[in-house]
């Protein structure tokens, strides 16, 4: 599966794994997206996914529109997901 994320404006494509969460996979990917309790607490790693599908762990879930999901605890679903990170790293 592939992700594009774009963080700071610049455009990453990484691969994911509908087993771990987007958030790890970034950080597998060594690109530097923003977090810090890991946990579902803090909303650092806030991201809006632009297009494919997500799905979000239980008691996490979020209903805006579009759809923003803390990274940390949503894993990719669709074979593409776009995801534009909401704060800067
Ligand atoms: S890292 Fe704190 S909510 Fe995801």
């Amino acid at each position: 599966m592939k992700t594009k994320v774009t963080i700071n404006s610049v455009e990453h494509e990484i691969d994911t794994d509908p087993k771990r969460t987007l958030l790890e996979s970034c950080l597998i990917a060594q690109i530097a997206a923003p977090y810090s309790c890991l946990e579902g607490v803090c909303s650092f790693c806030e991201a809006e996914v632009t297009e494919g599908d997500v799905r979000v762990r239980a008691g996490n879930e979020t209903d805006t529109h579009p759809k923003t999901v803390r990274t940390c605890q949503t894993f990719p679903v669709s074979k593409t997901v776009k995801l534009k990170y909401l704060k800067n790293t």
